[in-house]
């Protein structure tokens, strides 16, 4: 047993379940399996931004205690694993991640003991836990970047960053012409102890994020470390941040103008699937199936397949599937895309609808340009909400029916939208100050949750709590969890409904996926003999194709057809 943790090594990562009656009046969940070694092949995965889910200790800022407090609800809803968003020390220049201690849990959270206690917690309820791991770059606040600052050009320390010496006179110019990820410049200059301008240092993202040499063996070393500190302590993946964004050409070249494949000076470079196979290695020294879950945005899908070969990655992010349209052809093809790439590498195919750096999906798709891309966020046009939520609800079905695992980013299942207006003195996204406002930020998808209707809020936490970090709109009180729970055409019924359903259903984990000729408006594929799914993306109603049973539908039928911008589960045969 390893201090504090509870939970035993070398025991497998194994408990027996009791799933006690549900605290509402649905169907119960039944208990998820925590015995089965391909449970990430087909797990529901609910994704926590920690600082707004739910607020335990009243200070406005979410917490462990809050999530504590609320596991039961996440058992109701159906849920495998959570995912959080990081929950380390950290100066928040990033919403966390800018980690400054990867084995501290942030004050403003809670602690380790706490985070130990919901481990378990969470487990003896069946719901696994997955961290979010930085990789790419840590807190300028972290112990190695100090320690780099305080030392002289050329010292071991600052061989763990990227320092270099500005070129042209007096060192004034910037190494490369890197853009940021977050717009703007990569490089900032240090300041030498006599206050002469010193050495450049690398950041991908804020200057607040200094990034990490990979090629440097102490990197190798601490993050194998961290992934250890944390697989001790029961944690069942990690969530990998900015995956392919690690290893960097030593030779610094400027960015060519077409980079052939694993060409680009910081994007998907080679070197890194030796980095993911001795993360795998630490992962299976653990029992139980710890899994590592990689953020990977790579337009290539053949590269990105790479990374899922079977002694790498077990999954990684589907985003293609999340930037398309609302466009039976875009998602076709964008499905035909995912699984044709999966199966040589025999790795389950993710479904992502959205999550903390993106826009929320009823308000995306109740535009008239539903796609979404960082490049053209569309913020601000005109959205129909009534129609997004419609198309919200279709599409939880599709992607809960789609072969692999499902993402749930927190909120989607309460149907919140984004929130377009909140006060620019609030907003604390650095995407949005780095683009000089141009960019409108994430901090509209990460607006607290709204669980009880009080008089002074939305019970984002206890009685007399602080405002919420960030406010929210009064008409939240409508998608407030307690109003949803007593109101069975709400999304969040339609989301416990299928995912009971999904578990229940034995084709929508192993049946074979078959496309079935429905018309070019129409996504209708079976799940091995006696499933089907629809989803009518045309104009108008249509015939149900010949079935048994009507499992579930995103909305009423309209005189036994399907409406529009709505999706239906079959039974097909008993
Ligand atoms: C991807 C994360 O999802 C995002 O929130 C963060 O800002 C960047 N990586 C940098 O860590």
């Amino acid at each position: 047993m390893h201090a504090n943790t509870g939970v035993d090594r070398n025991e497998p990562y194994v408990e027996s379940l009791r799933i006690e009656d549900a605290p509402t009046g649905h169907a119960t969940q039944v208990a998820p399996s925590t015995t089965d070694p391909d449970w990430w092949r087909t797990a529901v995965v609910y994704q926590i931004y920690i600082r707004s889910f739910a607020d335990g200790n009243g200070d406005g800022t979410g917490d462990l205690a809050g999530v504590r407090s609320r596991l039961a609800y996440l058992k109701e809803l159906g849920v495998d694993a959570i995912w959080f968003t990081p929950w380390y020390r950290s100066p928040l220049a990033d919403g966390g991640y800018d980690v400054a201690d990867y084995r501290a849990i942030d004050p403003a959270f809670g602690d380790l003991g706490e985070a130990e206690a919901l481990i378990s917690e969470a487990l003896a309820l069946g719901i696994r836990t997955i961290i979010d791991v930085v990789p790419n770059h840590v807190s300028d606040q972290h112990e190695w970047f100090a320690a780099a600052l305080a030392s002289a050009p050329g010292s071991p320390e600052r061989e763990r960053f990227w320092f270099r010496d500005g070129v042209g006179p007096g060192g004034d110019g910037m190494p490369t012409h890197w853009v940021s990820e977050f717009t703007g410049d990569t490089w900032t200059r240090t300041t030498n102890p006599d206050g002469t301008p010193g050495q450049w240092y690398l950041h991908l993202f804020t200057p607040q994020q200094p990034d990490l040499n990979w090629n440097h063996p102490d990197v190798r070393r601490e993050f194998e470390d961290v992934l250890r500190f944390w697989f001790d302590r029961g944690v069942a993946g990690v969530r990998i941040d900015s995956a392919v964004l690690l290893v960097k050409d030593p030779a610094l070249p400027e960015l060519p103008e077409n980079p052939a494949p694993g060409e680009h000076p910081t994007v998907d470079r080679d070197e890194l699937h030796d980095i993911y196979r001795g993360w795998r290695a630490v992962a299976d020294g653990y029992p139980g199936a710890r899994t590592l879950v990689g953020e990977i945005w790579l337009p290539d899908i053949d590269r990105f397949a790479k990374y899922l070969r079977p002694d790498e990655l077990h999954m990684a992010f589907n985003f293609d599937f999340m930037g398309r349209p609302w466009d039976a052809a875009q998602l076709r093809d964008s499905i035909d895309t995912t699984l044709a790439a999966h199966a040589p590498v025999d790795a389950p195919s993710t479904w992502v609808l959205s999550n903390h750096d993106v826009t929320r999906p009823v308000t995306r798709y109740g535009r008239a340009d539903s796609s979404f891309a960082f490049t053209s966020k569309r913020f601000g046009t005109p959205t129909d909400l009534e129609l997004g939520t419609r198309r919200a609800r279709a599409a939880a079905l599709l992607v809960a029916a789609l072969p692999g695992s499902l993402y749930i980013y927190q909120g989607d299942e309460l149907g919140l939208p984004e929130v377009e207006d909140l006060p620019l003195d609030l907003i604390q996204d650095p995407m949005h100050f780095r683009s000089n406002g141009v960019d409108p930020g994430r901090d509209g998808c990460r607006v607290p949750l709204p669980w009880r209707i009080t008089p002074d809020g939305l019970g984002f936490g206890p009685v007399g709590a602080g405002t919420p970090w960030l406010p929210q709109p009064a008409d939240w009180a409508a998608l407030a969890v307690e109003a949803q729970e007593s109101d069975a055409s709400s999304m969040l019924w339609l989301y416990r409904e299928t995912l009971r359903l999904r578990r229940a259903i034995s084709e929508l984990a192993a049946g074979e996926f078959r496309w079935l000729d429905a018309g070019p408006s129409v996504l209708s594929f079976a799940r091995g003999d006696g499933f089907v799914h629809v989803t009518n993306l045309g104009d108008g109603a249509i015939e149900l194709p010949t079935h048994t049973d009507l499992l579930l539908a995103s909305r009423p039928l309209e005189n036994g057809r399907l409406p529009k911008d709505s999706s239906a589960w079959l039974r097909t045969q008993h």
